[in-house]
């Protein structure tokens, strides 16, 4: 899944700038029209340079926290309560892994090729989601996981089916159905946990309380401290505002909690009359930032994970290229 913060710059201090191109008057004029009509920009269209670079950024952190995503539940494959829950969750990760892959697709569509986002992620230089730099420490985690970070997932990229660049809007559209499994699986694998001994119920409930405040966080700076994101709702790659989503998840979450029989970890947690919404307490922004910025519990156990797969993979890759190589070599033969 994954969304956030995709407003936050990779590395330091590169942002977009929030004039207008002016690049080419006339191209420029017909690229605000078709954006204005809620037209779709596909990847042969002229676009704005700053356009361009934002989605790179945007789409690359988003495959990005996909596949660092694999790896707090991949944990959790050989310790699953049952062959259930194990194919169950075998199909959510590897979901996750086709997820990075339709999204580096569409980030190759602007230019950039695989290599330069993976080098980016690998360096440390490229953001993911936050959230994945947290340890999964009991089955519990892999359930909450699925219901409160893969929901929070799917209110933050249901809109981004309706992105104004066609390879991102197209990719979501099979992304969320996928999402919306993960939240079931997740909440159905609680529900049952619930009905268990007073150990699981207490299990559940110490994961709420640990992911609650991060899966919050997931939705990025409140909108006054987010200077990328009126650029971003201009374009049309952004259509909802982080406060906006954050206070749709927690009216949508706070009913879930109560069937499930758990606690919200928040005494200001209630509901407004007058706003028809639940007011909430303040969210960590502290820890958030120094998550992001690579001092979470688990940082660079994730980054070292993950260099290390891709290094184990080579030869796979390498493989892959041979073979493709003597296919080519073998068409070109037959044909002469
Ligand atoms: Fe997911
Ligand atoms: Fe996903």
């Amino acid at each position: 899944m994954y969304t956030q913060s995709f407003n936050v710059p990779d590395g330091a201090g590169k942002t977009v700038p929030l004039a207008p191109s002016t690049e080419d008057p006339a191209l420029q004029a017909a690229f605000d029209a078709r954006i204005d009509a809620d037209g779709r920009i596909e990847p042969q269209d002229w676009m704005p340079e700053a356009y361009r670079k934002t989605l790179v950024r945007q789409i690359s952190q988003h495959a990005h926290s996909e596949i660092v995503g694999m790896l707090p539940e991949g944990n959790w494959i050989s310790r699953a309560p049952s062959l259930k829950r194990k194919a169950i969750l075998i199909a959510k990760v590897q979901d996750e892994g086709g997820h990075g892959l339709y999204l580096y697709s569409a980030a190759e569509t602007l230019g950039t090729s695989r290599d330069q986002m993976l080098e980016g992620l690998h360096s440390g230089r490229a953001k993911y989601s936050s959230i994945f730099n947290y340890p999964t420490l009991t089955w519990a985690d892999v359930g909450v996981i699925g219901w409160l970070v893969d929901g929070a997932a799917i209110m933050n990229q249901v809109p981004l089916c309706r992105c104004s660049y066609g390879p991102y809007a197209r990719a979501m559209v099979r992304v969320c159905k996928e999402e919306s499994f993960h939240q079931r699986q997740g909440y159905e694998a609680l529900l049952v946990m619930m009905q268990g001994t007073a150990e699981q119920r207490e299990m559940v409930q110490d994961a709420v309380n640990r992911w609650w405040w991060k899966c919050l966080a997931m939705f990025g700076p409140p909108d006054a401290d987010s200077p990328n994101s009126a650029q971003g709702m201009r374009w049309g790659i952004k259509r909802v505002s982080n406060d906006e989503l954050r206070q749709k998840f927690v009216d949508a979450t706070v009913p879930q909690a109560r069937v499930l029989g758990v606690t919200l970890p928040d005494p200001d947690l209630k509901w407004n009359e007058e706003r028809q919404h639940y007011d909430y307490g303040q969210i960590d922004w502290n820890e958030f930032w120094e998550t992001v910025n690579g001092n979470g519990p688990c940082n660079k156990e994730r980054l070292a994970t993950r260099v290390k797969a891709h290094n184990e993979g080579q030869w796979v890759r390498d493989a892959a290229l041979a073979y493709a190589e003597k296919q080519k070599a073998r068409s070109i033969k037959e044909a002469a």
